[in-house]
């Protein structure tokens, strides 16, 4: 995920935005840059790679960034267009007179170009880029009231911070979506994405909020909302250590990416689907639509987490578009012969994009001729790279071992495939529609699984000590109940297995005993009375019951006192929601048995070989 840092002052601002940059490097990112204003010009230097290599192209230029006190700089993580320098921030318009750095998605900006007009030359192929000429279309002299007018126009999430070659002395910013916290020196003003860049300098900072814009000089600093009125705003002490920074405040970075989950689902979903269609629209397929009536046989190929985004994946293919689904473990698909062809559309579903397993599970079914796209998170990794098309999920850089976000995040773009499909074929436009409108209150819902964590620590608690355990679901929420497992074997070393609510009395039943707990996903949907009976077995054989039910279900209280109380949601959304309690579950059990949360043992993030 990107990186902002900014200062104004009149220590040495070189420094400064080096040392930012790498503080902001837990993010991860792909390429980096900063800019300086020196009295007549704005010198710019840029790199691919890492920060290391822009401070040895930084000493290289030292003569002329020596003695600058205003600058901003950037790490990019590439969304639009490939890693290449042109595409590093910061970018430039009017000449190389305005400067821009950006985190965030224009999502407009194909309409922004053609409001710019033809005579513009892009040096980049970035939606960033676009934002810096609008500014520079509507500057006449005053840098706030341009970058105001800007952003009326843009649609999808920012945080900025633009200069002028002409306002040497002045820094603006802005937020929607992407976070911008400013700091406060003695005379002097930070701007970063999170507070870690400006922890050595102090600790007293403000955050700005969606829809915020400040003017920062060397003397003053002023806040307005986009209608241009001034805002009153606090300046908060931080408390945190510089390690805890970076993990914003969390203890361990898994609890941070679950709670970014609210955040970057929007992201994954924001400007890839129309409300009034009832339909998304994700540009990767690359498929014309007679290609796409084409397809009989969807496959989805992955390896672990990404496998169970898979299972719910298929259902909704064939819920929603009706086509025939399967879910293949990388693994196995590459040695068996797989029958694959022309009709058969193939998605690589990869966090990492490097999963060896998965690349080569992929090569296969090109090479069979199927159509093959990538359901990826890391921009540029060799998956992305050798699909022929595909769609990032955005869930930004996951930093723990265990996946969490990018898990909600493969099963929220394969809806949107699915639905694209589905209405394609037989789907009515209410349908679509009235999904949509589910989805779009998928975050709201997230949070509050988000605010009533202290439930489900007080649960993991209870729990922690049992060596064994199932985790049943039905439908769309077996899939949940697999990850929901995997998540807990994986940072609590407890041994879980998961199974369809069904399959219990065909064997697994006979483990049950006061020693062995069953974690059931009990919610209300089609198949709630099918679900509370197996529960009714299970607390038959003595066996504790933990339940993941729909909030004000009270026949739940009946069958046991320890409940994840859920908000309702749509059956086929439901994954979205039972998901984020199972994750918090897990997590809390694991810092109850003092387990390394982060690094658990023998797992690696990347699994790049065979
Ligand atoms: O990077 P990928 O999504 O391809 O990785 C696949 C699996 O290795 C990964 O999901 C693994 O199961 C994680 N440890 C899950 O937490």
């Amino acid at each position: 995920m990107c990186g902002i840092v900014g200062y104004i002052g009149s220590k040495n601002v070189v420094p400064i935005l080096v040392q930012g940059l790498r503080r902001l490097e837990y993010r991860g990112y792909d390429s980096a840059g900063i800019a300086v204003a020196k009295k007549d010009q704005i010198v710019r230097v840029r790199t691919v790679g890492k920060v290391d290599n822009l401070a040895n192209k930084v000493k290289l230029n030292s003569e002329e960034l020596k003695d600058t006190h205003v600058g901003i700089a950037h790490t990019r993580w590439a969304t639009h267009g490939s890693v290449t320098e042109a595409n590093t921030h910061p970018h430039q318009a009017l000449n190389g007179k305005l400067i821009l750095v950006h985190n965030g998605i224009v999502e407009n900006y194909r309409e922004l170009k053609e409001f710019l007009g033809p005579d513009i030359q892009y040096a980049s192929e970035t939606d960033s880029e676009v934002l810096a000429h609008l500014i520079g279309k509507f500057y006449t002299g005053n840098l706030k009231q341009a970058v105001m007018q800007a952003l009326q126009k843009v649609r999808g999430t920012y945080g900025i911070v633009v200069m002028h070659q002409d306002n040497a002395e002045e820094l603006v910013a802005a937020r929607m979506g992407s976070p911008l916290v400013v700091g406060f020196g003695d005379s002097e003003y930070y701007l970063a994405s999170d507070a870690t860049p400006m922890l050595s300098y102090t600790k007293k900072v403000m955050y700005l909020n969606d829809g915020e814009v400040v003017d920062i000089k060397k003397d003053s600093l002023e806040v307005f909302n986009l209608k241009d009125e001034q805002l009153e705003k606090n300046v908060e002490e931080v408390s945190w250590d510089d390690e805890q920074a970076e993990k914003q405040g969390f203890d361990h970075f898994m609890l941070k990416e679950i709670h970014d989950q609210p955040n970057v689902f929007q992201d994954a979903i924001r400007g890839r689907f129309n409300l009034n269609e009832g339909n998304a629209h994700l540009g990767g397929l690359n498929m014309t639509p007679t290609e796409m009536s084409s397809i009989n046989h969807v496959v989805l190929l992955a390896c672990g987490t990404a496998s169970y985004a898979a299972q719910v994946g298929k259902g909704m293919f064939e819920r929603l578009a009706g086509i025939p689904t399967s879910v293949e473990i990388a693994s196995e698909f590459r040695y068996k012969d797989p029958i694959v062809d022309s009709k058969t559309l193939v998605f690589a579903i990869s966090q990492s994009g490097e999963t060896a397993d998965t690349l080569a599970a992929l090569r296969e079914a090109k090479r069979k001729g199927a159509f093959v796209r990538g359901i990826v998170n890391v921009v540029g990794s060799t998956i992305a790279r050798e699909t022929d098309g595909g769609t990032y999920i955005h869930a930004g850089p996951e930093l723990s071992v265990a996946s969490t976000k990018a898990y909600t995040n493969m099963m929220a773009v394969l809806f949107l495939y699915a639905l694209q499909f589905g209405r394609s074929r037989n789907l009515p436009l209410s349908a679509g529609q009235s999904l949509l409108h589910e989805l779009r209150r998928i975050p709201e819902k997230m949070n509050y699984i988000l605010n009533n964590k202290d439930i489900i620590k007080t649960l993991a608690e209870k729990f922690k000590n049992y060596q064994n355990c199932y985790f049943l679901g039905r439908g769309l929420n077996y899939p949940v109940a697999l990850e929901g497992s995997l998540k807990l074997k994986e940072i609590t070393y407890i041994h879980s297995e998961a199974y369809p609510g069904g399959e219990m009395k065909h064997g697994p039943i006979a483990l049950l005993s006061p020693d062995f707990p069953v974690i059931a996903i009990m919610t209300q949907n089609q198949l709630y009375d099918k679900m509370r009976s197996n529960v009714e077995e299970i607390i038959a054989r003595g066996a504790p019951i933990f339940l993941v039910a729909t909030v004000g279900d009270d026949k739940a209280r009946q069958l046991s006192e320890d409940i994840i109380f859920v908000p309702k949601t749509k059956r086929l959304l439901e994954p979205f929601i039972n998901t984020v309690a199972l994750q918090l579950f897990s997590y809390y059990v694991a810092i109850g048995l003092d387990r390394d949360v982060d690094r658990p043992r023998n797992l690696a993030k990347s699994v790049t070989v065979e």
